[in-house]
Formats: C-alpha cells, sequence, structure tokens
C-alpha cells in the first residue's frame, strides 16, 4: 500500500519544503520507492532538485487539471529511488479553476491512486489553506505539520486544527497528522520552553525527532541535493534521518 504523507502549514517558511525533500530522500535512500510532488507554485521543491520550473512540460498542474496521469508528469531524481512530479507557476492558474468543478477536492486523490509503485508519496504544499492544500489533506495518510519554535506558531497551529476537523468530517475521516518541530535552536530558553509547551498539549501528536537549526540545511538547494546526500553526516542528515525511521514505526503501527 503506498501511504500518502502531506506537509503543510499555512505558516510561510518554516521548513515545509525542507522537510518534503529531506524526508523524501531519506525514505529513498532507506529503500522506499519515493515520489515527491511539488503543490507549490513557487517550485522550491522543483528547483531544490535542480529542476527548472520554466522547462518543464508536464507539471502537477497537468494532475489537477485532470489532462495527465502521476507516471507521465513524474521525473527521475539524483537519488536512486527517488521521482518528483514537479510545478511552476502554471499552478496559480490551476488554482483558480480547480474549485469551479464539483468534487475538485477529490482530483488528486484519485490522479495518486493510479499509482502503485511507490511506497510513499510526500506532497510539499504552499504556505496558504486554499483549494490545493485541501486537496493534498483528501488524498492524505499523514499529515506533518511543520512547526517552528515561536510564538505566533501556536495560531497558525489552531486554524490547521480547524482545517483537519473539516477535512475529516467531510472527505477523509482516516487523516491523521503529527507536528514536527522545526528550526530549533536548544540554546534559546524560549525554544526549550515552546517545545515543553507543545509536548505537552499536543502528546503523541508530536514527533519525537525535532529537527534543529544547521545552515547545511540552506546550503544543500543550492547543489541541488538533498542533505542526505549534500551532507550525510550533518546534523540536519542525521535528524532527518531519525524522522524517516520514526514515519517508517508509524506506518507499521498505522498500517
Ligand atoms: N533546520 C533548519 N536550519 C536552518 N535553516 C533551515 C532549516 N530548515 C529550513 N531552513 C531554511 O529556512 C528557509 C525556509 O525553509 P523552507 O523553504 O523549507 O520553508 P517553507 O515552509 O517551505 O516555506 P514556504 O512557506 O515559503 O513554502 C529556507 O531558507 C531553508 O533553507
Ligand atoms: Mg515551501
Amino acid at each position: 500500500m503506498t501511504c500518502v504523507i502531506t506537509i503543510a502549514n499555512e505558516k510561510g517558511g518554516v521548513a515545509k519544503t525542507t522537510t518534503a525533500v529531506s524526508l523524501g530522500a531519506a525514505l529513498a535512500q532507506g529503500g522506499q520507492q519515493v515520489l515527491v510532488v511539488d503543490l507549490d507554485p513557487q517550485a522550491n521543491l522543483t528547483l531544490s532538485l535542480g529542476i527548472k520550473p520554466k522547462s518543464v512540460h508536464r507539471t502537477i498542474t497537468d494532475i489537477l487539471l485532470g489532462n495527465q496521469d502521476i507516471n507521465s508528469v513524474s521525473q527521475e531524481t539524483g537519488v536512486p529511488g527517488m521521482f518528483v512530479a514537479p510545478s511552476n507557476q502554471d499552478l496559480n492558474m490551476a488554482e483558480r479553476y480547480l474549485t469551479v468543478r464539483d468534487g475538485y477536492e477529490f482530483i488528486l486523490r484519485g490522479a495518486l491512486a493510479n499509482t502503485s509503485s511507490h511506497d510513499f508519496i510526500v506532497i510539499d504544499c504552499p504556505p496558504a489553506l486554499g483549494p490545493v492544500t485541501h486537496s493534498a489533506l483528501v488524498a492524505a495518510n499523514l499529515l506533518i505539520i511543520p512547526t517552528q519554535c515561536e510564538f505566533f506558531s501556536a495560531n497558525a497551529l489552531r486554524d490547521m486544527l480547524n482545517m483537519i476537523r473539516s477535512v475529516r468530517q467531510n472527505s477523509n475521516p482516516q487523516l491523521h497528522y503529527r507536528v514536527l518541530m522545526t528550526m530549533v535552536d536548544l540554546r534559546n530558553r524560549m525554544h526549550r520552553s515552546l517545545l515543553e509547551q507543545i509536548h505537552k498539549a499536543f502528546g503523541t501528536a508530536v514527533f519525537k525527532t525535532i529537527i534543529q537549526t544547521d545552515t547545511r540545511l540552506r546550503e544543500s538547494p543550492l547543489f541541488s541535493q538533498p542533505i542526505t546526500v549534500y551532507a550525510p553526516s550533518s546534523r540536519g542528515a542525521i535528524q532527518y534521518n531519525a524522522l524517516a525511521k520514526e514515519v517508517m514505526k508509524y506506518v507499521h503501527e498505522f498500517a
């Protein structure tokens, strides 16, 4: 069975794309067949894998508009076992037309169900809770919410939880979620205190693995490589490998 993992948070810059590409690569290097899907017109995931968004002919937009199947849109990446469904600015246009269609939120789920060759599909969402993110939540088995260790993240989490509730009620009752704490600086007292509060409030719905700040994670997209390839012994690579193990364990428990 394919496990679909959606990475979403309406807050910008919380490491959604970094998590999608790093977790995707860590799973692939662990022997899993992985498809990462760029669902953001900014196309940062596409770019960070060395693909020029303007040069791609078939993108995730073709899937949302129902013009292509997912296999014809997917491309190989430099990581064996990891494929990418790229994005570009056309997705802005698709987002406008999408909601005109009845049941638009099921199109992506239907398209992903037609591919059985992947163990994991990891979807990177834009920083908004619009129709594209909605479609990705409907398609997901597991939602990962990357959350920065800062005060304003609590509000964004509240909005995410409301959206999860609505998606569970209307279209995907099985949707599970986990919060992932990102860009944590353990030397910072406020970070340590927020970390404790989030763990208290969310309990087992927070990943045990935390992702600490690591400048190598900022560098790796410039070299078109996921962190686990660019700097395999860096703290970022070690922590994203640990996250991949935790995700695998989760899948074995819940599948
Ligand atoms: N653990 C980390 N340590 C240091 N820098 C990080 C870490 N994680 C992510 N970054 C950097 O933070 C910035 C934002 O990360 P990223 O692009 O993954 O966030 P995002 O949530 O996808 O943003 P957007 O909402 O714009 O899509 C990037 O420059 C990225 O390299
Ligand atoms: Mg992003």
